[in-house]
C-alpha cells in the first residue's frame, strides 16, 4: 500500500530566496532543485550513493556559522540562510580543486572527466601548487582486460570504494597507506586483474577523474575521451532476464563502451556480463 502521508518540508533562504525543501534533504539537493549546481567531486547524486563529505569541493556559507559547510552532507534546517555564491565559498571551492589539480597528470586520461567539468565551473584551469614527487605517483595497472587503472589521476574521493562496497556490495576496493602513500587498492594491493573484482564496472562509472576507465576508451598512452561518441543507444542487456538497462556509446558505427542507465531493475548498475563482458567483447574484437 502506498504511503499517503504528506512529506514534511522546511523553509530555508537560499541565495536570497525563500524555498521549501523536503525535511532531511541536503543543501546540495535543495540547490539542485532550484537549478543551482554546486560543484561536487566526492558526491554522486545517483541511487545508492551515500554522501561522504570528504573532498570539500561543495562548500557553502551559512549565516551565523563560523566555518563553511559541505553542502552535499549538511541537511537543511528550519530558518537556515545559505549563500552558495559568496566570495568566501567560491574561493574555498576553487582552492580545493586547484590543490587537487596540482597532482593530476599533464594530459588527462579522460578528456571529458567530471573533474575537468568541475574545475571549469570553479574557473580553475591550472594550479599554482607543486606536483607531488614522482616517487609517490602510482604506476599504471593494466592487468584487467576491460578496465584500466591510472591512479596518478586519483583524488581519493572514495567514490569507487563506495561503489564497490556499498552500491554493489562486492567490497574489493579499499584505501591503504598513509599520507602521500595513501591509495586505492584492490584486495591486498593486488593488480586489479588478479583481484576478486567481479568486473561489474561500477567503479568506472563512479570515478570522476578517469583514474578508472573502460580500457576500450583509452589509447596505448592511456588517453581517451569518454564523451567522444556519435550517438547513444539505450537498450536492455541481452545476457539474462533481469532486464538491466544500459547505454551503448557508439563511434563510427562501432560500440565504444557500455554504461548502465537508471532502469527499474538495475538503477544504473550492471553485473560482469553487462558491465564488462560486453566491453571486453568489444575490446577483443576491435
Ligand atoms: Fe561535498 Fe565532496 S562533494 S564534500
Amino acid at each position: 500500500m502506498l504511503d499517503s502521508t504528506p512529506q514534511k518540508t522546511v523553509t530555508i533562504k537560499l541565495d536570497g530566496k525563500d524555498i521549501s525543501v523536503p525535511e532531511g534533504a541536503t543543501i546540495w539537493e535543495a540547490a539542485q532543485a532550484q537549478g543551482t549546481l554546486i560543484p561536487h567531486l566526492c558526491h554522486k547524486p545517483e541511487p545508492g550513493y551515500r554522501s561522504d563529505g570528504n573532498c570539500r569541493a561543495c562548500m557553502v556559507e551559512i549565516e551565523g556559522e563560523r566555518v563553511l559547510a559541505a553542502s552535499c552532507i549538511r541537511p537543511v534546517q528550519v530558518g537556515m540562510v545559505v549563500n552558495t555564491a559568496s566570495e568566501r565559498a567560491e574561493k574555498s571551492r576553487a582552492l580545493v580543486v586547484e590543490l587537487l589539480a596540482a597532482d593530476q597528470p599533464d594530459q588527462p586520461h579522460d578528456a571529458s572527466s567530471h573533474f575537468l567539468d568541475m574545475a571549469a565551473l570553479n574557473g580553475v584551469s591550472e594550479s599554482r601548487f607543486p606536483a607531488r614527487d614522482a616517487c609517490h605517483v602510482p604506476l599504471l595497472d593494466d592487468s584487467h582486460v576491460a578496465m584500466s587503472v591510472n591512479l596518478d589521476a586519483c583524488i581519493h574521493c572514495n567514490l569507487c570504494v563506495r561503489a564497490c562496497r556499498e552500491v554493489q556490495v562486492n567490497d574489493v576496493i579499499g584505501m591503504a597507506g598513509r599520507g602521500l602513500d595513501a591509495q586505492i587498492v584492490f584486495d591486498m594491493n593486488d593488480p586489479m586483474g588478479q583481484s576478486t573484482c567481479v568486473a561489474c564496472g561500477e567503479c568506472v562509472q563512479a570515478c570522476p577523474t578517469g583514474a578508472l576507465m573502460p580500457a576500450s576508451v583509452l589509447d596505448d598512452a592511456q588517453h581517451g575521451d569518454s564523451k567522444d561518441f556519435d550517438r547513444e543507444v539505450q537498450s536492455v542487456c541481452p545476457y539474462c532476464g533481469v532486464g538491466c538497462q544500459l547505454s551503448f556509446k557508439i563511434k563510427d558505427d562501432e560500440i565504444k563502451y557500455v554504461e548502465g542507465v537508471n532502469g527499474p531493475a538495475n538503477e544504473n548498475r550492471l553485473c560482469v556480463k553487462g558491465g564488462s563482458v560486453l566491453t571486453m567483447f568489444i575490446t577483443i574484437t576491435a
